[in-house]
């Protein structure tokens, strides 16, 4: 076989054989394929698509292109959540620990931020000591004293999905929904859960813009969880604006930890709640007790406290502060109509929250607070939002980010319910 056989036969629209993609996948791994070539396959993919038998196979092939864990050696089921990210979206953090406390183990693998949307990694590291790169055998320790382990997936991990994600980053090709979806579930089976519940964020804020993509998306991984024995179900939830009053690495963690003590915004409470009764039903555990009483008796805040100290966290240290801030008022009396999920993310991350690049650092203590969300009444004059930053010359651009990207007027805008739909395999 050769490149220039499968990139015509998908040019053309044709599709592709189940030996062809093992073998492209198999010869791109191992650098028998150009990347440019790589490149070429992936926007004809992009642009004509791929069946779900053709998706099915592409993920199969990523999947066999690198280690798949096992978890067998526990004694209680696991569950894991993937959000395909948003702003704002810290739920990994209350909720890993919560599930734990209710009694089902959590070995998430997860992922840093790119462009406007957070990483749950570049949170995790905001606390001081805490490690993101575990061995096989450390998470295995963690996950049993701990009940959950956050980490980075290590290079054996689903390396071709590895090398071709970063190619689709500088070629154009990530919003493709059949690439998106092997390349989340490639990562997801290969980790070795028993279950998953896939948050497919909808919305400015999210890859996906309108409920019927999120839908599609949603379908698609449902279909290649369930098929590759994983017990798998989907929410579509909103992402038109941001999730609780916090964005940024260290905001965020300290909005967890509210959340945890029993506090913290209503949108994320109730995210989290119905995310972990999702991953408990899912997993097929009986709960040894109910996620909400959990969050008031101390229980998850114990497992969060156990699972930041297995990776070498200091959960009683002091959070990265930002030096400097900045308050934008509301520019008139009345109702906040809008906020916009994009132009936080993107202000966010010119304030230096988030990464231009890979190798980029990130601010820990940089971000913003909401101080409104969409629906509250605001008085002309009262603070609507703090920017933090390292360094003050960042806020001019990330204020052109947030210009129209909220409106005060005499009522609430239309805005997305917070959980849309829920799928389930057909
Ligand atoms: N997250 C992934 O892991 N892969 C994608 O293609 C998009 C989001």
């Amino acid at each position: 076989m050769d490149a220039i056989e499968v990139i015509r036969a998908k040019r053309d629209r044709g599709e592709l054989t189940t030996a062809q993609i093992d073998w492209v996948i198999d010869a791109y791994t191992r650098g028998d394929v150009a990347d440019e070539q790589m490149s070429a396959l992936a926007m004809a993919i992009l642009l004509n698509g791929m069946n779900r038998r053709e998706i099915a196979s592409w993920t199969q092939a990523m999947i066999r292109s690198g280690e798949r864990m096992d978890w067998s050696a526990l004694d209680r089921p696991t569950a894991d959540k993937h959000s395909t990210g948003g702003v704002g979206d810290k739920i990994t953090l209350p909720l890993a620990p919560l599930v734990a406390a209710c009694g089902a183990y959590v070995p998430q693998l997860s992922g840093r931020g790119l462009g406007h949307t957070g990483g749950t990694l570049d949170k995790l590291e905001s606390i001081p000591g805490w490690r993101a790169s575990l061995s096989n055998a450390e998470m295995l320790a963690a996950l049993r004293s701990a009940g959950a382990v956050v980490c980075a997936a290590g290079s054996g991990l689903a390396p071709a999905d590895k090398k071709l994600y970063a190619l689709r980053d500088v070629t154009g090709t990530v919003e493709s929904i059949p690439l998106i979806a092997s390349s989340i579930m490639s990562k997801k089976i290969a980790e070795g859960t028993g279950s998953l519940v896939l948050d497919v964020k909808v919305g400015s804020g999210a890859f996906m813009k309108t409920v019927r993509e999120a839908r599609e998306l949603a379908e698609t991984m449902v279909a290649l969880g369930t098929d590759a024995g994983v017990r798998t179900v989907a929410l579509l939830t909103a992402m038109d604006r941001p999730l609780g009053r916090a964005v940024g690495n260290a905001l965020e963690v300290a909005e967890s930890v509210e959340v945890l003590a029993g506090g913290g915004p209503a949108d994320v409470v109730e995210l989290t709640l119905r995310l972990a009764r999702e991953m408990l039903e899912a997993a097929g555990v009986a709960p040894v007790k109910d996620p909400e009483k959990a969050l008031e008796d101390g229980s998850a805040m114990d497992a969060w406290r156990r699972m930041i100290s297995a990776q070498g966290g200091d959960p009683d240290a002091a959070l990265p502060r930002a030096a400097q801030t900045l308050t934008v008022d509301a520019p008139a009396s009345g109702v906040l109509a809008r906020l916009d999920a994009y132009a936080v993310g993107l202000a966010a991350w010119r304030l230096g929250a988030g990464r231009a690049r890979k190798e980029d650092p990130v601010s820990f203590g940089a971000g913003i607070e909401l101080h409104a969300k969409p629906g509250d009444v605001v008085r002309a004059g009262q603070p609507l939002l703090t920017l933090h930053a390292d360094d003050a010359a960042r806020f001019p651009r990330a204020l052109e980010a947030l210009d129209g990207g909220y409106a005060v007027g005499p009522a609430a805008g239309e805005q997305l319910p917070l959980v849309i739909d829920r799928v389930t395999a057909a």
